[in-house]
């Protein structure tokens, strides 16, 4: 077999952070926040994060570290000679399931952004010519259009698969090396920019003052905490496999989850900043609070302030940086299976396993009103319909939250607790809140996600 992958340190941050900063923070998190009103939404965010994410995160990494190896053999072995023994394995076979299906949607939605860098572009260059409404029809047809829909997913995919093939250290570890600073330093640029906004201080109220927060809302909050940090799935167990013995876990857990987090707030602040600026009489007809408001209203926006025609495209540019570095990730934890597992090249492994993620996008490029059976289809009821629809479903209210629920009980009931510690400490010394992270996963964290697949059960869904 050959030799395994190792990422160097800032290497390891900067993937590991891409992975976590995606469509997730830049597209659901304000759209989310927007429609739960902001204040204690974030709240309830930034605590499920610190009490929940963080210690699953640990987990994950350090499952990966220990063992060397992927979500499934890394499961199988800790797993062996415990109680469950070998069924743990399962987990993270439900895990590289899950990565599989959640790319092959996710890289239509980074495909979008991809499309919207080309027309912002193209704005900026001959003038921006669309009125409010014109924008919702463009996009609505623009869904509609299959062969576009599937044209934008394969070039994601196709840059996807590239950058995997390469490798862990020329591909992966290359590409986030290059694409995160950019992306930090755009999104700097544009927060700076808002502070002349007349929007920003009421978005920066909307962000910070407690408001009433509904029992959906807590669930939502909650959910979205594994989604952003991508956990549940076997993704930061890969990741960490690469990580060298002298790296501290603990320290770069926080640190992604705080990256993860500044960003999240960061793009809140530039979405609301613009939303903020439209009196409030107005705001009502102009922005859904839909999960289309950063192609439908955003652009138009962009164009009508300071130095929009610059700020418009370096826009839609960064969150397809965004889009890309996770689904890197995405692909890489199948691929990083398949290699371990079957001892397949990467080479062969990345385009084979690409392909068959392209292949189950595309009737889910096809589900946004170009196919009438494909959009119609909904065998889990009306809350999710559409190819589309029924694999976000599943994947963001089953997948993630049942891959969480059972790496916590996983790390804080049947992984010895001496090699938990030991892997937690080695490259970082004595961790001392070595406790409280095992009191989180053992108990906390479980009764969290049990309650929010008690919402699911009784019909609530996420996606
Ligand atoms: N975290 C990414 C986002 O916020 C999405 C993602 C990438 C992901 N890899 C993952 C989610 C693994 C869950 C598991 O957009």
């Amino acid at each position: 077999m050959a030799e395994r992958g190792s990422f160097g340190r800032l290497g390891f941050i900067l993937a590991a952070v891409g992975s976590a900063i995606g469509l997730g923070n830049i597209w659901k998190f304000p759209y989310i926040t927007y429609a739960n009103d902001g204040g204690s939404f974030v709240l309830v965010y930034l605590i499920a994060i610190l009490l929940i994410g963080a210690p699953i995160m640990f987990a994950e990494l350090a499952i990966g570290r220990r063992t060397q190896l992927s979500a499934v053999p890394a499961f199988l072995t800790l797993g062996k000679g415990g109680p469950g023994g070998r069924v743990w394995g399962l987990v993270g076979g439900v895990g590289v399931a899950a990565g599989f299906v959640l790319l092959s949607y996710y890289a239509v939605i980074a495909g979008w952004t991809v499309y919207y860098f080309g027309r912002c572009l193209a704005w900026s260059l001959r003038g921006y010519d669309l009125e409010g409404p014109e924008l919702g029809q463009l996009f609505g047809s623009f869904l509609a259009d299959g062969s576009s829909q599937v044209t934008f997913q394969l070039i994601f995919m196709a840059l996807t698969v590239g950058t995997v093939l390469l490798g862990v250290k020329q591909g992966i570890e290359r590409v986030t090396r290059t694409l995160m600073p950019v992306l930090f330093l755009i999104m700097v640029i544009m927060v700076i920019s808002s502070f002349w906004s007349p929007g920003f201080p009421e978005a920066i109220r909307f962000l910070f003052t407690p408001t009433e927060i509904t029992p959906d809302g807590l669930l939502e909050a909650v959910g979205h905490s594994f989604f952003t940090l991508s956990l549940g799935m076997g993704a930061m167990i890969t990741y960490g496999s690469y990580v060298s013995k002298q790296q501290s876990l603990p320290r770069s857990g926080l640190l992604i989850c705080l990256l993860d987090t500044v960003i999240a707030l960061m793009a809140c602040v530039i979405m609301f900043s613009i939303i903020f600026s439209v009196p409030e009489a107005e705001r009502a007809t102009t922005f859904s609070k839909s999960a289309t408001i950063l192609f439908t209203t955003l652009p138009r926006m962009f164009y009508e302030l300071p130095f929009g025609s610059i700020l418009a495209p370096l826009f839609y540019l960064l969150v397809s940086f965004a889009a890309l570095t996770s689904t890197i990730s995405l692909l890489e934890v199948a691929v990083a299976y398949v290699i371990d597992s079957f001892g397949w090249a990467r080479r062969k492994a990345a385009v084979v396993v690409g392909l068959g993620v392209a292949a189950l996008g595309v009737p889910a490029a096809l589900s946004l009103g170009a196919s009438q059976a494909l959009s119609s289809w909904a065998p889990l009821g009306p809350h999710a319909a559409g190819v589309f629809g029924v694999f976000d479903y599943t994947v963001s209210n089953w997948f993630l939250p049942v891959g969480g629920l059972l790496t916590a009980i996983f790390a804080g009931w049947v992984l010895k607790p001496e090699i938990f510690r030991s892997e937690l400490e080695e490259g970082h010394g004595p961790f001392r809140l070595f406790l409280l992270t095992r009191l989180l996963l053992r108990f906390v964290a479980p009764v969290a996600i049990l309650w929010i697949l008690w919402a699911v059960i009784g019909g609530r869904s996420f996606a």
